[in-house]
């Protein structure tokens, strides 16, 4: 009996200092800077790539949520965000930005099936220089790195702006939203998705969310999280917005996504290990982030958004020079 309670004591111990040092040792966002390196360490481990996919976004599981390949439900979201958005009413041929575009897995799409010519950007100089070599030179995509806040780009250049799971990464909001509507033109479309938090007017945070909601945001370089509400305004707000904003809210499309995360580890152990203990390791570190990542949107702290704006083919200032 001595000998069991002892053990548990142990085992209860190194539960708690793991977990202290885990809380601790996080990637908390100091710049982007600071995201960019996080980036380049997720890809150059390969440990994501190798089993997610060249994807690094949640997975859409139909309504209700099916059963499916975590691969297939990823490659569905980006299907599903084309035609929600209305992305698919424009022309092959079309110039898209994708921005935050991790290793290319969605430019890749949207250039292959809907022809689209695109330019996708990243912070991380590790992913542009990934997402160029999984993409067949016949393909129209190109990659470069580039800060979203800062675009190097002209007003007005692209037909489409498309941007997944990147909002959180933007410690300015509004600089966000406006350089995403600056570079489309007048009469192209905008499709956003993203993890958002709770609006404040729909309740304030509990203890234990407060404590949930730090970690959220210091294990994978977060400097704050919109919400669905506050982002439209943004996007509305932006003096580069010529018409109306769309959202919905896909938390439960998406859901199954965090526990798919984890569980392909296990159905792919060899995969795993033949990247090396380190990767052991890696996995085991961001297991804790994906547990709470499913808590919080289960359980309404957090929300999956989708944006569209459809601008008019006008915008004001055009309308003022007639
Ligand atoms: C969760 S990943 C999503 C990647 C990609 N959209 C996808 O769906 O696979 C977030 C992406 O945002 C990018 N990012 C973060 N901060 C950025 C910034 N300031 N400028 C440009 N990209 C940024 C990261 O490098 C990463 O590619």
């Amino acid at each position: 009996m001595t000998f069991w309670l002892w053990l548990l004591i142990l085992i209860s111990l190194v539960v708690v200092i793991s977990l202290l040092v885990w809380s601790k040792q996080n990637r908390q966002y100091q710049s982007s800077d600071s995201v960019a390196a996080a980036y380049d360490a997720w890809t150059n481990d390969r440990l994501l790539e190798t089993l997610w996919g060249d994807h690094v976004h949640l997975g859409h599981y139909g309504n209700p949520p099916q059963t499916r390949d975590f691969r297939t439900a990823k490659a569905d979201f980006v299907h599903q965000l084309v035609s929600w958005s209305g992305l698919n009413q424009l022309p092959r041929g079309s110039r898209l930005l994708d921005v935050g575009c991790g290793i290319g897995g969605s430019a890749r799409i949207l250039a292959r099936d809907y022809g689209f010519d695109v330019l996708g950007i990243s912070i991380s100089p590790d992913q542009v220089k990934r997402a160029n070599s999984l993409t067949p030179a016949e393909l129209t995509c190109r990659f470069a790195v580039m800060d979203a806040l800062d675009l190097d780009l002209p007003s007005s250049g692209f037909d489409a702006v498309w941007s997944v799971e990147c909002g959180p990464h933007m410690p300015d909001k509004q600089r966000y939203a406006d350089e995403l509507l600056r570079v489309m033109r007048p009469g192209g479309v905008l499709a956003v998705a993203d993890w958002n938090r709770r609006d404040a007017s729909d309740g304030r945070l509990s203890r234990l969310e407060k404590l949930v909601m730090a970690q959220l945001l210091n294990q994978w370089a977060h400097p704050e999280f919109a919400s669905i509400a506050g982002f439209r305004s943004n996007l509305l707000n932006s003096r580069f917005c010529h018409g109306p904003v769309e959202t919905d809210e896909w938390t439960k499309a998406t859901l199954p996504s965090w526990i798919d995360s984890i569980q392909e580890g296990f159905r792919r152990p060899g995969a795993v290990l033949s990247l090396g203990p380190g990767a052991l390791i890696q996995g085991i570190r961001e297991t804790p982030t994906m547990l709470l990542m499913h808590w919080a949107f289960a359980s309404g702290l957090m929300q999956f958004g989708v944006f569209c704006c459809r601008s008019s083919t006008h915008s004001a200032d055009d309308s003022l020079l007639g």
